[in-house]
């Protein structure tokens, strides 16, 4: 019985130590100089497996060899186009265990976004539709685009390892992708995500994100089942946060 006591005794505090502790998570732009061949191949490779696999809105669960060598191609070219720039305000945050596995990213790049609709302008001009709905989040302003449109930080390709979410990184990169719109002196972050993603919706409203605007007639690209890659009809929010001050991380955290 003493023995059975002992062992247990010496055995705990190595067991709780394990339970103590946890993985450490960083952010950190992508490296353009070094790595910038390597890490964007394993973003790359990270973000289509993650996004766009099950995509919302009745993508494959599975993706064929054909749909993921095309989703790769495109997605490796867009993420080379937006942020291997240098000089230029964009940047792609990559979150990292300590031994270097890349669990998500967010970009954001400076772009222009149609902001006239913010606060007004009911949807339908406030039609009878509006009241009956009671939806009186106005549609995507139209028309010229220098009465309409400025130049402000855009969040892009937040993504979250499926082996990682529901930790709060997607929560730690968004205020990293804060600070850095705060770092180029923008006091605002917009974003676009689809209507049915509710764990994205959800998300940005958490962090306080609010709808300015909905494009009822956008176009995304779905993975079908079928093995084919389709245009579908989908609900695109433009959600836009006031930034007041700095998040509670800064590229780097642990856990
Ligand atoms: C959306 C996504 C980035 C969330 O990442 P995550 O790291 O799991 O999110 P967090 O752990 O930081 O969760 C923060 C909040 O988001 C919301 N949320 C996240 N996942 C959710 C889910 N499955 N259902 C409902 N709400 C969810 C919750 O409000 C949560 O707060 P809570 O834990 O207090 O409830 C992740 O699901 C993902 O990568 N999805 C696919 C890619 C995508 O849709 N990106 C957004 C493009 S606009």
């Amino acid at each position: 019985m003493f023995s059975v006591l002992l062992v247990t005794f010496l055995i705990r505090p190595t067991q709780s130590f394990g339970l103590l502790t946890r993985a450490k998570y960083t952010t950190q732009p992508l490296d353009l100089k070094t790595r910038q061949q390597d890490e964007l191949r394993l973003v790359t490779n990270m973000f289509v497996d993650s996004f766009w696999r099950g995509k919302v809105g009745g993508g494959a669960k599975e993706l064929t060899e054909s749909q993921n060598r095309t989703l790769q191609a495109q997605q490796y070219a867009e993420f080379r186009k937006r942020y291997s720039r240098s000089g230029l305000n964009s940047q792609l945050l990559l979150c990292k265990t300590s031994n270097g596995i890349i669990t998500g990213c967010a970009g954001v790049e400076v772009d222009t976004v149609s902001t006239f609709a913010e606060g007004y302008e009911p949807r339908n001009g406030g039609s009878l539709w509006a009241q009956i709905t009671g939806n009186d989040i106005p549609a995507k302003p139209e028309g010229r685009w220098d009465t309409k449109m400025k130049y402000a930080p855009l969040m892009s390709n937040l993504v979250v390892s499926r082996q990682f979410r529901r930790k709060g990184l997607a929560e730690k990169l968004v205020a990293d992708v804060e600070n850095v719109c705060l770092d180029w002196g923008y006091d605002e972050c917009y974003l676009y995500v689809e209507k049915r993603n509710i764990p994205a919706v959800k998300l940005y409203q958490k962090l306080g994100y609010k709808t300015i605007w909905q494009d009822d007639k956008a176009k995304t690209l779905i993975p079908t089942k079928k093995g084919d890659l389709k245009s579908g009809s989908t609900i695109i929010l433009c959600m836009k946060k006031q930034l007041t001050s700095r998040g509670k991380s800064y590229f780097s955290w642990p856990f």
